[in-house]
């Protein structure tokens, strides 16, 4: 695994709309291989061409789709006191957001704060108070600065992301959002590593999927595509306190082929295909129902009358959370399920009689 690579991807910041620190990235890592180019919605289509002539007529086009995004927050209000208030963006659980530091985005550079809540220490906690559920709005930033410095250096609309640096522990790789860089890391391994195809290939880096797969939406009807293959994370519950009934996949078991979550029902056949593609090339994989969640196939799925779409997972433990935990080997399996499925893709039937 290039661990660098993914160190960089996840220590970068981007919150939905915000991904400008990502697509650097993605650029840098595929310019050589692929023609680049940005959408107005700041979606980052990275196309090359098949390698190989199609068997007849023009080669189909294959979409891959990673989302850039992360959850976080913007500012929507500096008090006078110089707290910030914070508009989540993405599906935060205020109980993983306690004692978080953060960095807040301004114009002129990053600044350190803490989220703080408002409440008392336990000290003084009575048992009602202790008992008061805590909600995102619980939580306000702290900078450090009074209210004056702090409304002229903090503008509305500002991200603020969490503080977190990446981590090897063993086998397993943990930062914040590896939801979803490290698909976006997933996607460009794979593409370098996919050698022949008769497939055009469209690898999307896309934005705002966290706030409902805006970017894959819009970007997957330009394209039009004849398949889609989005790559997100799934969960990986197989930690103390979970019965196995609700594990989805576990960490170290391979890539996980998507049957079906609750934003798309993968198409039987490229779900069928991906299998195939595992046991024949020994990949190691298990097969994934979530009964939650979305991933941009979804969106893709139902534009222009319906496109054959997929999602490879990413099984990761301690999802939307600063922790968020994935397994090396997991990760090198799914780049070389999905660069077979690459150099293969023009051999998919996914019409229905
Ligand atoms: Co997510
Ligand atoms: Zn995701």
């Amino acid at each position: 695994m290039n661990v660098k690579l993914l160190q960089k991807l996840t220590e970068a910041h981007g919150v939905p709309g915000q991904e400008d620190a990502i697509r650097e990235i993605v650029r840098e890592e595929l310019k050589k291989v692929c023609d680049i180019s940005v959408d107005s919605m700041g979606n980052m289509i990275c196309f090359k061409a098949a390698t190989e002539k199609a068997k007849k007529g023009e080669p189909k086009k294959l979409m891959l789709a990673a989302h850039m995004d992360e959850i976080g927050f913007m500012v929507k209000f500096i008090d006078d006191k110089g707290f910030l208030r914070l508009q989540p963006l993405g599906g935060w659980d205020p109980r993983q957001m306690a004692s978080q530091r953060v960095i807040v985005h301004t114009k002129s550079g990053p600044i350190n704060g803490l989220l703080g809540l408002q409440t008392k220490p336990k000290h003084m906690l009575t048992p009602e108070e202790a008992n008061k559920p805590v909600t995102t709005d619980s939580y306000f930033v702290d900078i450090g600065m009074d209210g004056d410095t702090a409304k002229k250096k903090v503008r509305l609309g500002d991200m603020v992301t969490m503080d977190r640096t990446f981590q090897q522990m063993g086998k397993l790789c943990t930062c914040k959002c590896m939801d979803d860089r490290v698909s976006v890391y997933t996607m460009i391994e794979a593409v370098k590593a996919a050698k022949t195809h008769s497939v055009d290939v469209y690898a999307v880096a896309t934005v705002q999927e966290e706030v409902g797969l805006r970017g894959a939406t819009t970007s997957g009807w330009a394209i039009k595509p004849d398949v889609a293959i989005a790559i997100d994370i799934t969960l990986a519950n197989d930690i103390p306190g979970i019965p196995e009934t609700d594990h989805v996949t576990k960490l170290g078991e391979g890539t996980a082929i998507k049957i079906m979550d609750s934003s798309l029902i993968c198409h039987p056949k490229i779900v069928e295909h991906f299998r195939e593609l595992a046991e024949k090339n020994k990949i190691k994989h298990q097969m994934e129902v979530l009964p939650f969640g979305g991933t941009d196939a979804g969106g893709i799925q139902r534009l222009h009358g319906g496109i054959p779409s997929f999602t490879l997972s990413i099984p990761t433990r301690y999802v939307h959370t600063v922790n968020e935990t994935v397994h090396s080997d997991d990760v090198d399996a799914s780049v070389k399920l999905l660069a077979r499925y690459i150099e293969d893709a023009h051999n998919g039937d996914y019409s229905y009689k």
